[in-house]
């Protein structure tokens, strides 16, 4: 079997197009969505991400700010911007990017994510956001697994009643990815760096959801003929080359769809951010 690969880029540009239409509709009421995003240091991987959404951002028609602190910045000085752009009426998403700088700790962290408006929770990472998902409220979903759901649901992957496997446990993406799953009535196992026997646990799945950036980790024999497999990972390559937690090669050959890295999640992640701050700024208005 090869796999039907699902093209996360061309089905990003269909959410973009569908926050675009709503970014309009506000418009119509006077309201420009407003995304600030918060970097802190110099990471690089962050600061291709904050670009990319920030140049996303634009295209649809969110007035994007992004914040630069330097890497030695204070837990108090990030609590205080986080604070003025809570009181900031221009802007609707507020996205802290991670990770932040190794000086700031991870409780402080906590407290710096926990101080943004969860009304401005466009990254779905405050505990009010995660306790409406496990709740079943509507709130800000994070904008990984949201990607994701998307990507299987426009495939038609069945889910219902159906073994899903994530591997990984991570609050941006694992935990919120089960729960989702878990909500479209799928049988849902979480997989971590303490299971044993790993692959046999992934054998059983007719989903799996590869989010451990462990590179090329799900090899071709670890898949049942015809499962979905969603590659969250994006490692970097001894080559410099980004490569996902699956095995492209191996696993093309197995699964009945696979997402390809680059071109699958990544674009996917960015556009439900994009989703998420038209939401944010229409659910002020009360039309959402
Ligand atoms: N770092 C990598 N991905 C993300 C994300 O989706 N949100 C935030 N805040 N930081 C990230």
């Amino acid at each position: 079997m090869t796999a039907q690969i699902i093209d996360g880029r061309a089905l990003a540009r269909t959410v973009r197009r569908e926050v675009e239409q709503r970014v309009v509709a506000l418009a119509a009421d006077g309201v420009v969505p407003g995304l600030a995003v918060v970097l802190a240091g110099d990471d690089p991987a962050s600061q291709v991400y904050v670009r990319n959404k920030a140049k996303m951002a634009a295209r649809v028609g969110i007035d994007a700010r992004t914040i630069r602190l330097p890497a030695e910045v204070s837990a108090g000085d990030l609590l205080g911007v986080v604070e003025r752009l809570n009181a900031d009426d221009t802007v609707h998403g507020i996205l802290v990017q991670l990770p932040l700088p190794a000086g700031i700790s991870a409780a402080e962290a906590s407290t710096i994510l926990r101080a943004i408006d969860p009304a401005k929770d466009v990254d779905g990472l405050h505990p009010a956001s995660l306790g409406q998902l496990v709740a079943g409220e509507a709130g800000f979903v994070a904008c990984t697994p949201s990607g994701c759901m998307r990507m299987l649901r426009a495939h038609g992957v069945p889910l219902e009643g159906r073994r899903a496997v994530v591997i990984g446990r991570s609050t941006i993406v694992g935990k919120p990815m089960a729960l989702l799953l878990l909500a479209a009535n799928a049988t849902v196992t979480v997989c971590h760096s303490r299971t044993v026997d790993l692959a046999a646990r992934v054998r059983e799945a007719d989903v799996v959801i590869a989010a451990v950036g462990r590179p090329r980790l799900v090899r071709g024999d670890w898949v049942k003929p015809g499962a979905a497999v969603i590659d969250v990972g994006i490692n970097r390559g001894d080559d410099g080359k980004l490569v996902g937690d699956v095995h492209f090669d191996e696993v093309s050959q197995v699964a009945g769809h696979l997402s390809p890295v680059p071109g699958g999640v990544g674009p996917m992640t960015i556009a439900y951010l994009l989703h998420n701050v038209s939401l944010a700024a229409a659910r002020r208005l009360g039309g959402a």
